[in-house]
């Protein structure tokens, strides 16, 4: 049995009009997609931890790095999400360069990604929730507020927030896009009023020294706030439900990284501007910065509105995660059964609710910097192999029709994968661990059960691509 076996793309588009999803969403909703998935945790909470522990104002060259690492592999993305729009990301895009193992590996990285980041995810915003009921007043018991590694018992909030957007996905991907609409727009209005109100009192002298901790600090930082990226490739999951894919992906996956790469460094610089770098180690740190400078109504309105950034994000991830099964059990690597499209709110409500109850135990137990780095980890290792897939589709495939290509790939791709792959060295070494224990599994569940049920087990033959006009 041929481990490495491609799927033809034809055959992959041909696929999904059996199991149709509907096509409601345009090039702006995906650019919020896409934002409504990067702005959350990272920029909000993980910011100030990277900053004060690793970069010092340095930050900014940290996000600078991220944002090349992610830059380069969302072109790559670009392409392969034009050329193959079905639902399913990098792991579709491996199955039709790389080959049937890979492309479970890659499926296998992106439950690391979408399942265990949605989770820290939804850790953070029980964090913020629970720091704002406190700040009004309101003080819940910890044993329902914390993980048990944190001496708790159950993260409760985290498992609320979770359960009620796991429901408006089952209602249908119109309905969450608007919902997603709107607190896109809230939490960009305050990342806007924190620089709005931050700028004027930027001290210059808190950016010096510029690098307490060295180049080493900077890249350190960039593995973290890696976090802060994540969320563009989920564009490429809805490709199935938009109206003119080759046009609206390319926009939603570069206009959004675009977008948010331009806020967070002005964030980073207007954050460590204000206050010294040391003091942003905390749970808070825009909303604590604000306050720092007198601004108290202007933190708790940023607070609020972090809290609304936290919730696109959570939203999104599960989504993409959805899509993926989706995918994956078209392809026979999970059973098809959850496939399954609801008869009226035509969403593939079984895999939804299954994603969600995983990110309810996930985030309703674990610690957050636990999940979050191999989320981190989990992610670059997809991006690698994406971008690799990219350069290996304009070898045995080059005349296949691209409707977008990603520009001077010889040079791209290379560095997406030198940059992404930096980013990987500098994680902490039990990532690795945990990482390991996962594709332990993973290999398990592919000799058991996938490499048996796969589609292409079956129907070996491909089916030759439409070629360029
Ligand atoms: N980029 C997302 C966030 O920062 C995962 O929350």
């Amino acid at each position: 049995m041929n481990l490495f076996r491609t799927k033809s793309i034809a055959d992959m588009v041909k696929g999904t009009e059996q199991h149709a999803l509907k096509k409601s969403l345009g090039s702006v909703d995906l650019v919020l997609l896409g934002i409504g998935c990067i702005i959350g945790t990272g920029i909000f909470v993980l910011t100030g931890v990277a900053a004060a522990k690793y970069a010092g104002p340095g930050i900014m060259l940290s996000f600078v790095l991220s944002g090349l690492a992610c830059g380069f592999a969302a072109l790559a993305y670009a392409e392969l999400a034009a050329m193959i729009p079905v639902a399913g990301s990098a792991y579709t895009f491996a199955y039709a360069s790389l080959g049937e193992i890979i492309a479970f590996i890659v499926g296998w990285a992106l439950i690391c990604e979408y399942t265990v980041g949605a989770a820290a995810v939804a850790a953070g915003w029980s964090g913020y929730t629970v720091g704002l009921l406190k700040t009004a007043g309101i003080i819940l018991p910890k044993a329902w507020t914390a993980v048990p590694a944190d001496g708790g018992i159950l993260n409760v909030p985290a498992v609320l927030i979770v359960s009620f957007l796991t429901y408006l996905l089952v209602l249908g991907t119109k309905e969450s896009a608007k919902l997603n609409r709107v607190l896109v727009f809230i939490k960009l209005g305050c990342v806007a009023l924190f620089l709005l109100l931050a700028t004027p009192h930027v001290n210059p002298s808190n950016w010096e020294p510029f690098l307490p901790f060295g180049l080493g600090g900077v890249a350190s930082g960039a593995a973290i706030v890696f976090f802060a990226y994540i969320g563009f490739d989920a564009v490429s999951t809805a490709a199935e439900e938009c109206k003119n894919p080759n046009r609206d992906i390319p926009i939603g996956i570069v206009g959004s990284l675009l977008v948010c790469t331009v806020l967070y460094i002005a964030v980073a610089a207007v954050l460590t501007g204000v206050v010294p770098y040391s003091s942003l180690n905390n749970s808070e740190p825009v909303a604590f910065a604000l306050r720092a400078i007198g601004m108290n109504f202007g933190s708790a309105v940023v607070a609020l509105g972090a809290i609304c950034g936290i919730t696109t994000v959570l939203l999104v991830m599960i989504f993409g995660q959805t899509r993926v099964f989706l995918a994956m059990s078209r392809d026979g690597m999970i059973p098809q059964s959850l496939v399954k499209i609801h008869p009226i709110h035509g969403t593939p409500h079984v895999i939804t609710m299954i994603t969600g109850a995983v990110v309810c135990i996930l985030s309703g137990l674990l610690p957050i910097n636990i999940i979050a780095e191999l989320c981190n980890l989990g992610t670059l290792f997809a991006f690698c192999i994406v971008s690799a897939g990219v350069w290996v589709l304009r070898k045995t495939q080059p005349d296949a029709l691209r409707p977008f290509r990603c520009p001077a790939v010889a040079l791209t791709v290379p560095l997406a994968v030198l940059f992404c792959g930096y980013l990987i060295s500098n994680l902490p070494s039990n990532t690795f661990i945990f990482f390991g224990i996962w594709y332990v599994i993973g290999m398990v569940v592919y000799f058991s059960y996938s490499r048996h049920h796969s589609t292409l087990a079956e129907q070996e033959q491909s089916v030759n691509l439409p070629l360029d006009k």
